[in-house]
């Protein structure tokens, strides 16, 4: 990445944040794209190393300025709106039109308008995507997603599908598991729970018998920035996950043990049924980048807790 003029968006989220900290250690050029008003405490302490365009990824106007002045070599599309959406609704449905495939549509326009095209796009999707389908999650499988954001995020991945002989540059979706690590919005269960331990309050695990694939951000950090390095035309979506998915009983456990917490203060919902699981098939990205997560789960939250300064309670406003 050394020299290389990387524009990330959705730079002042969870994940893009780490990714711009990862990008200016390894020597890269970072333009950040940050919504105008955004709150931008997670990337002040590089507010100095990197060049910030305040633009609306949904004005499509300002996404090709931005474009045209930045001239990226390398883009990570990280900015999606990713509080709205979580039902199954008309009106959510709009809102994921105008708030996901928008945004994405505009981007690749601009960046198709260049006359030295990017080498690559790497752009960020979501386990999401699969929804009521076979475990574990495959590339190849027909998604069902259940809710207005997942079908949001798999209609772009389907444009992507339909533009990709067109287009001059690669665009590959990481479809990445639910991903945590410091700087994660409260909203989530994971940073509430860390949080409530931590402060020695009561926490109530609604579903405790539900498995989730969660990855920690630097194993996601270094899976983006390995797809960008090493593209490969022929793969335009990988599974970015750890292929595991604990209960969240398990997760909780876990985490009471690392802290040391009182384990009174977890409380459990009665076990469900139906019960959910999320987890992806990893083997293609093993296969193709020869990448696979590094960290365990016990591993991740040993890493989230070890942060210093209280980062680990140093969320933005955004839900990630
Ligand atoms: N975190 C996860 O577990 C997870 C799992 C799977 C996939 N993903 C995907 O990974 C990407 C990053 O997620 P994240 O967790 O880092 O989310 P996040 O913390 O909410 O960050 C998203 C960023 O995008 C920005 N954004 C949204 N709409 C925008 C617009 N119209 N113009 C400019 N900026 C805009 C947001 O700005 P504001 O601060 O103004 O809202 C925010 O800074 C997303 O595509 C998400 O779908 C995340």
């Amino acid at each position: 990445m050394e020299g290389s003029v990387c524009l990330v968006t959705g730079a002042a989220g969870f994940i893009g944040s780490h990714l711009t900290d990862r990008l200016i250690r390894e020597g890269a050029k970072v333009h950040a794209v940050i919504r105008p008003g955004s709150h931008v405490g997670r990337i002040a302490r590089n507010a100095d190393k990197i060049v910030i365009h305040r633009a609306d990824l949904e004005d499509r106007d300002a996404v090709r300025t931005c474009i045209e002045r930045v001239q990226p070599e390398i883009v990570f599309h990280l900015g999606a709106e990713t509080r709205a959406g979580t039902q199954a609704s008309p009106a959510a449905a709009h809102l994921s039109v105008k708030h996901l495939v928008e945004p994405l549509i505009s981007l690749v326009e601009a960046l198709e308008g260049l006359s030295v095209p990017p080498a690559v796009v790497v752009r960020a999707g979501s386990i999401a995507e699969y929804g009521d389908v076979p475990l574990p999650y495959l590339e190849g499988v027909r998604e069902a997603p259940r809710n207005a954001y997942g079908a949001g995020l798999l209609a772009g991945t389907q444009y992507l599908e339909m533009l990709a002989d067109k287009l001059a540059f690669p665009v590959i979706t990481a479809r990445l598991a639910l991903t945590y690590g410091p700087g994660q919005s409260h909203n989530f269960l994971l940073p509430a729970l860390v949080e409530a331990c931590l402060a020695g309050r009561d926490f109530d695990i609604k579903r405790p018998e539900d498995r989730r694939d969660l990855i920690h951000v630097d194993d996601v950090v270094d899976a983006l920035l390995l797809v960008a390095k090493q593209h490969d035309r022929a793969c335009r979506l990988v599974n970015i996950g750890t292929g595991v998915a604990p209960t969240m009983r398990q997760v909780a456990e876990t985490v009471v043990t690392l802290i040391g917490s009182d384990p009174q203060r977890l409380h459990f919902g009665p076990a469900q049924s139906p019960s959910t699981e999320l987890r992806s098939d990893t083997s293609l990205a093993w296969q193709v980048f020869g990448w696979r997560a590094s960290l365990s789960l016990e591993e991740g939250l040993a890493r989230l807790l070890s942060v210093g300064d209280g980062d680990h309670l140093r969320a933005g406003h955004g839900s990630g």
